[in-house]
Parts: structure tokens; C-alpha cells; sequence
């Protein structure tokens, strides 16, 4: 048997520890609700999550973060371990590819009747399936093509017969070709539009710091965006993660490029139970913020003065991709330097700890579902090329977690 010193100085530091009759503290390592395993991601690399009121659940496989998301964008999870494309083959396989090489420098397809490249998945409160198509792509040295328009779109699936029921594509002034659209959140309620079919809020994460928070009327299609640019929705400078122990530095520019900080803007998002406040955070800070949503679905002439005199700071939380609420009008969100996943109690201002688990890092998105339960994605996000050291540390599976909400907490529905 083989001893290294560090392992030989540990054991006996150990057994000293215990002939002294002294337990010497350590981090614990879990906590909280205990997660359990839902799924095993083998084949493309997953980002969100959508699970449906009879317990269908679907991902998509974002084109920009891993070039070899080809044969599908959008799937369904159809075992533990499998997924196929959704709503079908097709629809996730433009013709001639997701790049169009034939503008200069390359560009997104145009396509609006297939998917370029999807971010989000979400579930709605009518328990319809919403794409969040980016409509962009990295190329096979990691390069991300803009978009363009015709890529950039809002689809909404009947999941009843699988069919598409709406298509919102975005003016190109709304989500530019370097915007990157990321997530999305749904409030149905006729009295809060004019047109009565609801209306969807959207981030814009865009690493070239097209940063804002993007609305849609439902109704009429019409889109619009607030808080622009702000330090709200952008990455701070100086930010740095240490995640698993791995100091996390980006390389926005390519493999033999300077390295630099998070270059990630505002990315999770997440409605109150009432749908009066919206949440947001960049992932390039700690801190979480929130506007009343009233306005932001103002867009007269003076809303962008007062969106911007009314986002609150709720202070900091930990470093979050995606963000969720629950019936207990609790938003959680990741706290990736600590392993695990917090709430947000706006009733008493304070972040609390839900889960903690070593097997947590990266939780790109959170999904309640109607079951009571929080479900989670984990796809070691910061291992992959686009960070230094610039090669693919990830490995696989990837996972799919859930864990059972505090106080019969379930989801939201705004309908
Ligand atoms: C699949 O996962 C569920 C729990 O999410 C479990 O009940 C079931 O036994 C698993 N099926 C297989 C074949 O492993
Ligand atoms: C590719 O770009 C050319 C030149 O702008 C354009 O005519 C064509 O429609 C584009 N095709 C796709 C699929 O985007
Ligand atoms: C799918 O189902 C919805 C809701 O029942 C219905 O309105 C729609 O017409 C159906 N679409 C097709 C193509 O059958
Ligand atoms: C990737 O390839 C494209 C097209 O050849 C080029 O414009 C871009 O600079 C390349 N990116 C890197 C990081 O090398
Ligand atoms: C805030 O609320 C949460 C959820 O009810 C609770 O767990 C926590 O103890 C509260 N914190 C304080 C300081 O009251
Ligand atoms: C949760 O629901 C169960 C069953 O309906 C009930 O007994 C329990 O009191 C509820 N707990 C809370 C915190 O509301």
C-alpha cells in the first residue's frame, strides 16, 4: 500500500485529533431538503427544464454553448436516461444548419418556421410549452454568430397534440443580433395588458453587454425592453466565482485570448406569486433585484426614467443562473461558491439556505413544477471551453434534480 505524505500528515493529524478526544469542525458539505435524481443527461449538453402538469418534462440544448448541439436544440426527457427531439426532428434542423455562412461574418438562419438555437423552456400557468429561441450559434471554434431576424422568437406549443399555436418573432431594435435572450416568465392574467392574453418578461444575458429585461403583449406580439445598459442588468466588473475549488475566469474572445471576468448579464429571472414584482439577476454579481412589473409594462414616454428609479436591491444571495418562485412567494435561485441552492424571503428581506449537496455547482436552471417539487439542472457550465483554461473539463452526465418545496410550496399559476 501506497501513502502519500499529505495523506500520511492527514492521518495523523487525525489520530491525534481523536487521542485528544477532539472533533475538529468542518463544513458539513449538505444541508437543508435532501436532493434526489430525476434524470441523466448522456447526449447533447442541457440547460433548462420545463415540467408539465401530468409530469412531461423537456430541455433544451442551447447551439451557442456547445457547437455539437446539432440534432436537436429542444427535447423531450422520454426515460431516465434519453431524450428525442421536440416538437419534432424537423423543427430542430434548419436546412443547411443553424449557421449561415453565407453573409459575412456568418450569421444566425433566418428561419422562423425552425429552431436556431433555444435557451429556455418554460411551462406556463395554462400548462402550455414556451421556446425562447436565441436564434444564435457557435461555430466549431466556439465563436457565437449573431443572430438574425427571424431567428430571435417566442413559440408557444399546445402540449395537448404537440402542435405550435403562436410564433412572436422579435424586431431586430428589441433583441438585437447580439442580444442573447435567456429566460423567460409568464403572467396570463387578462387585466394586465390591453390585448388580455398576458404578457412575458425576458432577460437579455448577451456576453457582448446588450443587457435589459425584454416585454411582450401575448396579444398583439408587440415587444419592447427597459433598464438597458444599466448596472442592474449588467456583469460587475472585478467579479470572480471559485466554483469546486476552480477559480473561474472567462475567455470571451477565444482560446489564446487575455482572459477576463464574467462577462454574463442578467439571466435568471422570476415573478412573485402575485405577479406585482419581477426578480432578475446577472450572473456576473451576487445581487438580486426587483421592479413592480407595472413598470415595465409602462412604455410611455417617460417609463424608462421611472423603471429605472424603481428597481430595488434585495442585497446579495450568491452566484445564480437561473431563478424560480413558489407558492410561498419564496425565490430561489443557485449559490454556486457554496454548493448549494437559497431562497429569497422578501417577507422578512433574508437568503436562506433550501439545499446544500457537493454535488451541487452549476445550477443553470430551476423549474417548480405542479407536483410540489423544485427541479434542477447541473451542467458544470464552467467547464466548458469558453472559460480558461479554454479546454472541455466537463464531465458526464450531466443531471437533472428535484427537491420537495418547503410548506406545500408549488407552482405559480397567473392565469
Ligand atoms: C426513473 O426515475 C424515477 C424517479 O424519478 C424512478 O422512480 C424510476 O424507478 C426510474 N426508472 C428507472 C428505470 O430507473
Ligand atoms: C443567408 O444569407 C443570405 C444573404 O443575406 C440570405 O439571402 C439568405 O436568406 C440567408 N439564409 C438563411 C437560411 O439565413
Ligand atoms: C391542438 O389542440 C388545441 C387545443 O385543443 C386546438 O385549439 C388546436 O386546433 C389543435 N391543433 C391541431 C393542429 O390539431
Ligand atoms: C472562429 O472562426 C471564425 C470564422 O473563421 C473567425 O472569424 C473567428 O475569429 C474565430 N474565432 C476564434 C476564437 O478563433
Ligand atoms: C425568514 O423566513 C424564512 C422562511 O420562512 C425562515 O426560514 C427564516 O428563519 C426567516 N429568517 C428570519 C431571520 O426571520
Ligand atoms: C401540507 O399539506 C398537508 C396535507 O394537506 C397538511 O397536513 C400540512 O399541514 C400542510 N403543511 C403546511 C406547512 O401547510
Amino acid at each position: 500500500m501506497h501513502f502519500s505524505e499529505r495523506s500520511i500528515a492527514l492521518l495523523l493529524a487525525s489520530l491525534a485529533g481523536s487521542s485528544l478526544t477532539h472533533q475538529i469542525a468542518q463544513d458539513p458539505g449538505v444541508g437543508g431538503v435532501p436532493i434526489e435524481i430525476v434524470h441523466l443527461y448522456d447526449d447533447e449538453y442541457p440547460q433548462g427544464i420545463a415540467v408539465s402538469s401530468t409530469g412531461r418534462m423537456f430541455s433544451n440544448y442551447a447551439r451557442s454553448l456547445d457547437p455539437n448541439n446539432i440534432a436537436y436544440t429542444v427535447a423531450e426527457l422520454n426515460s431516465n436516461t434519453t431524450e428525442v427531439p421536440y416538437p419534432t426532428a424537423e423543427f430542430n434542423s434548419p436546412p443547411g444548419g443553424a449557421i449561415n455562412y453565407s453573409t459575412t461574418p456568418a450569421s444566425g438562419a433566418n428561419y422562423e418556421n425552425y429552431l436556431i438555437g433555444v435557451q429556455s423552456v418554460v411551462i406556463d400557468p395554462l400548462d402550455r410549452l414556451w421556446i425562447l429561441d436565441t436564434g444564435r450559434a457557435a461555430m466549431q471554434n466556439g465563436t457565437n454568430v449573431p443572430a438574425s431576424v427571424g431567428g430571435p422568437k417566442l413559440i408557444g406549443v399546445d402540449l395537448s397534440n404537440d402542435t405550435i399555436f403562436q410564433t412572436i418573432v422579435f424586431p431586430p431594435d428589441v433583441v438585437f443580433a447580439d442580444s442573447y435572450i435567456n429566460d423567460v416568465r409568464f403572467d396570463l392574467r387578462h387585466s394586465v395588458t390591453a390585448s388580455g392574453k398576458g404578457v412575458a418578461y425576458i432577460t437579455d444575458s448577451s456576453q457582448e453587454g446588450r443587457n435589459g429585461i425584454v416585454i411582450v403583449d401575448l396579444g398583439t406580439g408587440n415587444s419592447w425592453r427597459h433598464l438597458d445598459g444599466t448596472k442592474y442588468v449588467r456583469p460587475e466588473t472585478g467579479f470572480l466565482p471559485v466554483i469546486w475549488g476552480e477559480v473561474v475566469y472567462s475567455l470571451p474572445n477565444g482560446p489564446m485570448q487575455p482572459i477576463s471576468q464574467s462577462t454574463f448579464g442578467a439571466d435568471g429571472i422570476a415573478l412573485s406569486a402575485d405577479g406585482a414584482t419581477l426578480y432578475w439577476s446577472a450572473v456576473g454579481t451576487r445581487y438580486l433585484y426587483s421592479i413592480p412589473t407595472t413598470r415595465l409594462l409602462d412604455n410611455s414616454l417617460t417609463s424608462e426614467l421611472m423603471a429605472q428609479q424603481s428597481v430595488v436591491s434585495h442585497g446579495q444571495k450568491g452566484i445564480s443562473d437561473g431563478l424560480e418562485t413558489d407558492t410561498n412567494d419564496f425565490i430561489y435561485g443557485g449559490n454556486f461558491e457554496d454548493n448549494s441552492i437559497i431562497f429569497f424571503n422578501p417577507a422578512n428581506g433574508t437568503v436562506n439556505v433550501f439545499t446544500r449537496d457537493p454535488r451541487i455547482g452549476w445550477t443553470d436552471t430551476l423549474t417548480v413544477g405542479f407536483d410540489g417539487y423544485i427541479y434542477f439542472t447541473e451542467n458544470q457550465l464552467w467547464r466548458t471551453p469558453s472559460f480558461y483554461p479554454g479546454t472541455d473539463r466537463r464531465v458526464k452526465p450531466y443531471v437533472l434534480y428535484r427537491a420537495k418545496l418547503p410548506g406545500n410550496g408549488t407552482k405559480v399559476v397567473l392565469s
